[in-house]
């Protein structure tokens, strides 16, 4: 058997954003945030550029990408004036996620089908830039032959339904929305995607993930800073790499 494909930890760190808003001061930091979980075993940084500014701002954005030693993962939504400040930050990555109704599937990922005419010049012009690009979509079936059409090397599974249907214990739900994850990360391997996934996830849930081959990078936030109030951050990062280690060595089963 060919040995196991890596899994990176991306840790989100919006939601240190979201807290320092309330008081609107400087603190908590999200880029003192960024720097623990990278010391306590982050592969990479992701961090959402909302149009409304609700918890990341411009200016985190740029402390982030000129004080992190790891990868920064820009998320955006495809609008003009986010090209033009990803361009001008130069993240290693952009992750292009919905932001307005019209551009989601009912599935809840971007709808790179309806939206193929305006994300296919977007994703040309930050790969030209040497910008990785990763389309976040739900895991059906055309809508990841489009983000292949389009040229963009990498996608990222939206687990938010399955992890929804989970923590509602709707098992046959769960079962579906796995099955739909399972043949998904299959099918965009096979088309020459990189996979990734995010949206919800939890240890366990990261951790049955885990087992999959193909998806190469999780992204996760929400859970992990709710748990870093009760244990800290740097041992969130531990315990969530753990899971991720755990999940990992049980992929045999779906090579
Ligand atoms: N990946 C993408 C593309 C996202 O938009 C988000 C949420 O910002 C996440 C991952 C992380 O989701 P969560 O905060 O629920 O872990």
């Amino acid at each position: 058997m060919s040995s196991i494909p890596p899994l990176r930890l991306g840790v989100n760190v919006d939601h240190v954003a979201t807290l320092r808003n309330a008081r609107d001061g400087a603190s908590p930091d999200p880029v003192r945030a960024a720097l623990l979980a990278i010391e306590a075993g982050a592969d990479g940084i992701t961090a959402h550029l909302r149009e409304d500014r609700r918890h990341i701002r411009d200016e985190d954005m740029a402390r982030l990408k000129a004080e992190i030693s790891k990868p920064l993962n820009f998320e955006m939504a495809a609008t003009a004036d986010m090209l033009r400040i990803s361009l001008a930050t130069r993240p290693h990555a952009v992750c292009l996620v919905p932001e307005r109704r019209e551009e989601l599937t009912t599935e809840g990922g971007l709808d790179v089908i309806g939206q193929r005419e305006a994300l296919a010049p977007f994703i040309a012009r930050l790969n030209d830039a040497g910008i990785r690009v990763s389309l976040f979509i739900a895991a059906d079936p055309v809508q990841i032959e489009m983000a292949a059409k389009l040229k963009a090397p990498v996608i990222e599974l939206h687990t938010g339904a399955w992890c929804d249907a989970i923590s509602d214990a709707h098992d046959s739900k769960a079962e579906l929305e796995w099955n739909r994850i399972v043949e998904g990360a299959k099918l965009a391997k096979a088309a020459g995607l990189e996979v990734h996934a995010g949206h919800g996830l939890d240890y366990k849930t990261a951790q049955t993930i885990a087992a999959l081959p193909q998806i190469v990078e999780l992204n996760i936030g929400y859970f992990m800073m709710g748990e870093a109030l009760f244990v800290g951050l740097a041992q969130t990062v531990r315990d969530m790499r753990a899971a991720m280690d755990r999940g990992r060595k049980t992929l045999q089963a779906y090579l």
